[in-house]
């Protein structure tokens, strides 16, 4: 399985993405300001790696002009079908197709990490007007919640994996060299139908690429224990959003 097959995994299972995936809490939008130093409303921003549009749709309310970058065919049309009012151009971060300088702050959520970072980071120095920012997230869920810790033990199993989903420094860790850094993380949770829970934990690229008659059992075996656990049917997912932002 190479990582461009990983990377476009996401296009075959674009709509339950959109409908089950976690959007970010407003305090994220704040953090961005404040670390970018401008406020969003008004300012020319980038969102790379868009998706169906879950950290667009927020830039967008709050009236920055934003374009939305997407390298995949099924991602990017589950975004026009979500965001029309929205431009989304196709294109990932290796490769903007985004002038020089054009750019007030380019946002990478949750896809920063399958960009080659000998290419993506001179066409981040490329894009962005002097001044400008660059913001990088990811929403972990926090194994620190006794139910969240115990079901990351049977991922790690299923998956053979050593690590947790979320550990302190893995994230800020992968950063690119050579950058400064502002970095919060920010805790928060949402209360979602245990099915919409069992399709937001399918559309990971660890579960798109892996057996699907395996997934469908193991997520079975999920719903069984986790009906235990919530016995009224709403899954309390507390998350981390891990937040680093660069001044060019
Ligand atoms: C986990 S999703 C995040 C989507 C969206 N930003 C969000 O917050 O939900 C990762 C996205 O990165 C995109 N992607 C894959 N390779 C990429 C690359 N080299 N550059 C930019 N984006 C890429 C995928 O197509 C997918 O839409």
């Amino acid at each position: 399985m190479t990582n461009t097959s990983r990377a476009r995994s996401f296009d075959a299972a674009a709509a339950a993405y959109g409908a089950s995936r976690p959007s970010y809490p407003p305090v994220l939008l704040d953090a961005v300001e404040e670390l970018a130093g401008f406020a969003l409303a008004g300012a020319r921003v980038a969102d790379i790696g868009a998706g169906t549009g879950l950290g667009t749709a927020l830039l967008h309310a709050r009236g920055s002009r934003t374009v939305a970058v997407e390298p995949g065919d099924g991602m990017a049309e589950e975004f026009r079908r979500r965001l029309p009012e929205v431009p989304v151009v196709r294109g990932d971060g290796n490769h903007l197709p985004l002038r020089s300088g054009s750019v007030d702050l380019l946002t990478y959520a949750q896809s920063w990490h399958w960009t080659d970072p000998d290419r993506s980071v001179p066409e981040v120095r490329r894009v962005l007007r002097p001044g400008g920012a660059l913001a990088l997230w990811w929403n972990d869920s926090d194994p620190a919640v006794p139910w969240i810790g115990e079901q990351d033990a049977r991922l790690r199993k299923f998956f053979g994996a050593a690590e947790t989903r979320y550990d302190e420094r893995a994230r800020f860790r992968g950063l690119p060299d050579g950058i400064a850094f502002g970095t919060l993380r920010l805790p928060w949770s949402r209360r979602v139908p245990l099915d919409v829970h069992l399709a937001n934990l399918g559309s990971y690229s660890d579960f798109l690429v892996a057996d699907q008659e395996e997934v469908r059992d193991f997520l079975a075996r999920e719903g069984e224990l986790l009906a235990g656990v919530f016995p009224d049917g709403m899954v309390e997912e507390t998350y981390v959003v891990s937040l680093a932002v660069a001044r060019h």
